[in-house]
């Protein structure tokens, strides 16, 4: 402003603009240079001059650019997705560097300006995949999608009836020296690390916590080289889970990603990646994304307990048939999408909900709760079941709707108990339970039946009727389902 300058907004993204006319003096891309060098912080810019028409600079600091070589075209986008339906081959610019794109050319420099070769990389996804396909909403056609999905994050993984994870490089030594698994990540991702934490200690014997990663990154945590830190993220751009990453490799944690998305940042800075195969998820609320996720952290509990020799053999060879049945099952519980559809009408006018649930079905409560107030605006929430009575359960009066989600045989009778104290004090009571379990037809006002499962597996099926609940509920209020108010598909910043 000193210099004259007149600001017209609050956003940072002015004062960069102004600073490149500031330092212009005929090059642009001296300009470029000279701007970065004084910002802190993370962004990703595309710059382009009146006085050179042709060309466009695009640079990016600790959040995502990716750059489209197309024929007689050149592209930049913030993500993958938007570049399929122009061009496969794409460039991913690491921090720092910065391009100069004409519609022939894509030139790439370092910080200091001088050019670097940069490998052109086949993007995977098609087209299709990024369209929604005759569906309404990318929402519904990628949770459709999510047998395919999970077949394809498992497939890959299943040799001769074993669990194999390749990306698990850590030597049997390395391995052995492992004494805590610690999970991180942020909203689905994290709820997803909540689910698949019971299988994952089951079977590697070894103390599993999870840790949101906007908290872990400020909470000195107690991490060394014998941790293994299971980072899981559907964009591999999640700003806070990045820190994370890099406050525990500080720390010297072994870091093994779980990722969506080829190429990005959490993929390239953890020391092993698996990536997740669900294919590109446009819909801000992940339904995909985050069973994939759960497929493989529950083949990497087998593994890694295998490995160990922690888990019993037998044991090991059932869930690997339970994981490789996972596909059809997920597409059973899709069939039922019709019931579910006429259950949201009498859910749709509801002010709040509430999800409860113990263990696994505590992980599956929250992340319905969570599908449930990002597409519906509808307040909901998610409790620990047993957690009802010291404190929540004043909440609950006549007509307040409840999920209870019971699918853990173990801890029915528990859960049936909190269902019949909530009933009391007059909410109506929407059940999720395994098939077969008569008992609950007599507690709750509906029943919704996912199919049979092993227990530590149960996550990923009781989920698809909430995604489905909520995006239903949603539907008939009119919501803007794939892009909810307030919120971003990749949260790059803090
Ligand atoms: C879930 O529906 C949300 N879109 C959100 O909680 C998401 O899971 C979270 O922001 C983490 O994203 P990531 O998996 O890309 O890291």
């Amino acid at each position: 402003m000193a210099k004259g300058f007149t600001f017209l907004s609050e956003t940072d993204t002015e004062v960069i603009v102004h600073l490149l006319e500031y330092y212009d003096k005929g090059n642009v891309k001296n300009a470029v240079m000279k701007t970065v060098s004084r910002l802190e912080g993370s962004y990703a810019l595309g710059v382009i001059c009146t006085d050179t028409p042709g060309k466009l600079y695009a640079v990016k600091e600790a959040s995502p650019l990716i750059l489209g070589v197309g024929a007689g075209e050149s592209f930049f986008a913030s993500d993958v997705t938007a570049l399929v339906a122009y061009t496969k081959n794409a460039i991913y610019l690491d921090d720092g560097e910065f391009a100069e794109l004409t519609p022939e050319n894509i030139t790439v420099f370092d910080r200091a300006g001088r050019k670097i070769e940069k490998i052109v990389t086949p993007v995977t996804w098609d087209i299709e995949a990024a369209e929604k396909g005759g569906y309404e909403h990318f929402m519904l056609k990628e949770i459709m999608e999510q047998p395919a999905a999970v077949r394809a994050a498992i497939e890959p993984r299943l040799r001769d009836g074993e669990v194999t994870i390749p990306e698990l490089t850590l030597t049997d030594e390395e391995l052995a020296g492992i004494n805590k698994i610690t999970i991180t990540a942020c909203g689905s991702a994290y709820y997803a690390g909540c689910a698949a934490k019971y299988a994952l200690q089951a079977l590697t014997g070894l103390p599993v916590e999870t840790a949101l990663a906007s908290e872990l990154r400020y909470s000195e945590p107690i991490i060394d080289s014998h941790t293994l830190l299971i980072a899981i993220s559907q964009s591999g751009e999640t700003a806070d889970t990045i820190a994370a990453i890099k406050e525990c490799k500080g720390r010297d944690a072994r870091v093994l990603a779980i990722v969506n998305v080829v190429g990005s940042t959490i993929a390239k800075i953890a020391d092993m990646t698996m990536y997740t195969y669900a294919g590109p998820e446009i819909a801000v609320a992940t339904t995909k994304g985050y069973t994939t996720q759960l497929a493989a952290l529950f083949m990497l509990a087998v593994a890694v307990g295998k490995r160990l020799g922690r888990a019993d053999g037998e044991k090991c060879a059932a869930l690997t048939g339970e994981i490789a049945r996972l596909p059809r099952l997920i597409q059973n519980t899709i069939d039922m999408n019709h019931r579910i559809k006429a259950l949201a009408k009498k859910y749709a006018a509801s002010k709040s909900l509430f999800f409860i649930g113990r263990n696994t079905d505590w992980a599956s409560a929250l992340e319905g709760a969570l599908k449930m107030k990002e597409i519906s605006y509808i307040h909901a929430e998610s409790y620990a079941a047993g957690e009802l009575k010291h404190g929540t359960i004043a909440l609950i009066e006549e007509g307040t709707p409840v999920i209870a989600v019971s699918c853990n045989e173990r801890l029915f009778d528990k859960t049936a108990s909190n269902i019949i104290e909530v009933k009391a004090r007059g909410a109506k009571v929407l059940a999720i339970a395994v098939a077969g379990n008569r008992k609950i037809v007599s507690q709750a006002d509906d029943v919704i039946y996912i199919p049979a499962v092993d227990t530590l597996f149960t996550p990923i099926l009781a989920v698809i009727p909430m995604q489905l609940l909520a995006y239903y509920v949603a539907k008939e209020n009119g919501c803007d389902i794939d892009k909810p108010k307030n919120l971003a598909k990749s949260v790059t910043v803090e």
